[in-house]
C-alpha cells in the first residue's frame, strides 16, 4: 500500500486534488472577503443627489426694496446681487467678482457695485470700470409680476 502512494501516478493524482482544493479554498476566501468589503464600500460611497436647476427666484415685493440700494440673494447655490437704482429700476448680476471670486456689494456713495477685496468696481450695467476685475459681471434678468420682483437666468 505504501508503495502505491509513492508511485509517480498516485503522487500526481494527489497533487492534482491538492491543487484543486487550494484553488477552491482560495476562490472561496476571495468571495468571502469581497462579501465583507462590498457593504463597507457601499456605505462609504456618498449617495447621488440630483442638483435642482433654478431658473427664477422671487425676491419680494417692489416696495420692500428701497431705491438706490442693493442686496445679495441666493439663486440656487449662486449668490446674485440685485440693485434698485436711484430711478427705481432693478438690475441683477452674479455677485461673484470676476477677479478672484470675492462677493461684491452695492456702494450707495459710488453708485456702483464694489468689491472690497481689491477695490474693484462695476457700473450698474455690470461692466468692470475700475480696479483689477478683468471681465464684466454675469447679467441676470429682472421682471416684475403682480408687484413681485423676479430674478431669472438669461439665455446666453
Ligand atoms: S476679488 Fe474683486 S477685486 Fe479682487
Amino acid at each position: 500500500m505504501a508503495e502505491n502512494r509513492k508511485s509517480p501516478s498516485g503522487q500526481g493524482e494527489k497533487n492534482n486534488r491538492r491543487d484543486f482544493l487550494n484553488i477552491l479554498l482560495s476562490g472561496g476566501f476571495v468571495a468571502w472577503f469581497t462579501s465583507l468589503l462590498f457593504p463597507v464600500f457601499k456605505y462609504l460611497e456618498p449617495p447621488e443627489i440630483e442638483e435642482v436647476k433654478v431658473t427664477s427666484v422671487k425676491i419680494g415685493a417692489v416696495e420692500e426694496m428701497e431705491k438706490d440700494s442693493g442686496k445679495i440673494i441666493k439663486f440656487g447655490n449662486k449668490p446674485v446681487i440685485v440693485v434698485r437704482n436711484p430711478t427705481g429700476e432693478f438690475v441683477a448680476f452674479s455677485a461673484v467678482c470676476t477677479h478672484l471670486d470675492c462677493i461684491v456689494q452695492y456702494k450707495k456713495e459710488y453708485g456702483q457695485i464694489y468689491c472690497a477685496c481689491h477695490n474693484g468696481r462695476f457700473d450698474l450695467s455690470g461692466r468692470n470700470v475700475s480696479g483689477p476685475p478683468p471681465f464684466p459681471l454675469k447679467k441676470y434678468g429682472v421682471t416684475i409680476k403682480e408687484k413681485e420682483v423676479i430674478v431669472f437666468e438669461e439665455a446666453s
